[in-house]
């Protein structure tokens, strides 16, 4: 059976640039989203409505979503820790909200301060106003493989959170390996178990790529699994402030021109997305990780 066509999530306005040390102008972060927009890509993440002093890399998410020019067909969504984050993302009119939550206590209290399950309480008023208003929702689960501080997270510490979510009403889970560490063992190790209790058109992987395994891992789960949902960043830039070490996410020209490869049906458009990653890594004082921004495609 061939695999579906890959659904992928850019997260490069958001993932990718919330751990940069420089601060990039708000006219570059929208030039970003805009040449993103005109790749093919279908969902951006391009903010985040957190704390600005948790993050400042994201404190202008507002004046990104008021300037960019949105593309018909092109869902833009943003980071929304809590009822706060909602408010403003609302005002921002986004067109979808992510929650977050981990699988490991420890990374969860340092990147939101609260624990697992108080994070789920303070979700709880955000998805019934979501579902209320029908703004699409996801909700990321960190460290659901290793964690910076607590080592390796077995799929049983994931699996109570997917259901703690799903019990919510959550359709849309994005599984992170928020540090890069995962092989294709550790991906089917959790899918084995994951897909006994979620649909596989739920799921999306959110692979950051510290050890240079995410795209055998995005490889290994469309092709074993079916899974078709995929986050990455053009230029593979990022990482998160709360998890010391991690790498950017997989580069989303890398991962698209490796699918594309393996024959799937691909409508990215790789030589833009190099262009919106030379555009960025012109403002970020140093070069990106990504294979693609340095080989020109004939
Ligand atoms: P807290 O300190 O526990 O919350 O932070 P609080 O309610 O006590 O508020 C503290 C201050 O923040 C107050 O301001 C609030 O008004 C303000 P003060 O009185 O001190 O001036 N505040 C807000 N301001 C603007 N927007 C808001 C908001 N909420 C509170 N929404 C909180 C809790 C969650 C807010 C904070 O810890 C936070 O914002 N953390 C964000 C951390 C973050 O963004 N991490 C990176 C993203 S996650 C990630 O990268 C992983 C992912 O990619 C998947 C993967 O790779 O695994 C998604
Ligand atoms: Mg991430």
């Amino acid at each position: 059976m061939t695999p579906p066509a890959p659904r992928f999530v850019e997260v490069g306005p958001r993932d990718g640039l919330q751990n940069e040390p420089r601060a990039v102008p708000l006219e570059a972060k929208v030039a970003f989203v805009n040449l993103l927009s005109r790749s093919g890509l279908r969902e951006i993440e391009a903010g985040a409505f957190v704390s600005p002093k948790a993050v400042p890399q994201m404190a202008d998410s507002d004046q990104v979503f008021a300037r960019i020019d949105r593309q018909s067909g092109v869902l833009y969504s943003a980071l929304v820790p809590n009822e706060r984050g909602l408010e403003r993302a609302l005002e921002a009119k986004i067109g979808k909200a992510a929650v977050f939550t981990a699988a490991s206590e420890t990374f969860n209290q340092k990147n939101i301060n609260c624990s697992i399950t108080e994070s789920i309480e303070r979700f709880k008023p955000v998805i019934q106003r979501a579902d209320a208003l029908r703004l699409p929702l996801r909700a990321y689960i960190s460290t659901a493989f290793f964690c910076p501080y607590e080592g390796y997270v077995a799929p049983d510490k994931v699996v109570p959170v997917v259901d703690r979510l799903c019990a919510l009403g959550v359709k849309e889970l994005s599984i992170g390996d928020t540090i890069g560490r995962a092989s294709p063992k550790d991906v089917r190790a959790l899918l084995d178990v994951l897909l006994k209790r979620v649909r596989v058109e739920c799921v999306f992987l959110h692979f950051h790529d510290t050890f240079g395994m995410a795209i055998a891992n995005a490889l290994t789960a469309w092709n074993e699994y079916g899974v078709s949902g995929f986050d990455a960043s053009t230029g593979g830039v990022g990482g998160c402030p709360y998890a010391p070490g991690a790498g950017g996410n997989v580069a989303m020209e890398d991962l698209v021109f490796a699918f594309a490869a393996s024959g799937a049906k691909v409508d990215v458009d790789v030589r833009k997305l190099q262009d919106a990653g030379s555009l960025i890594e012109k403002h970020l004082g140093h070069l990106m990780p990504s294979r693609l921004s340095k080989i020109a495609l004939r």
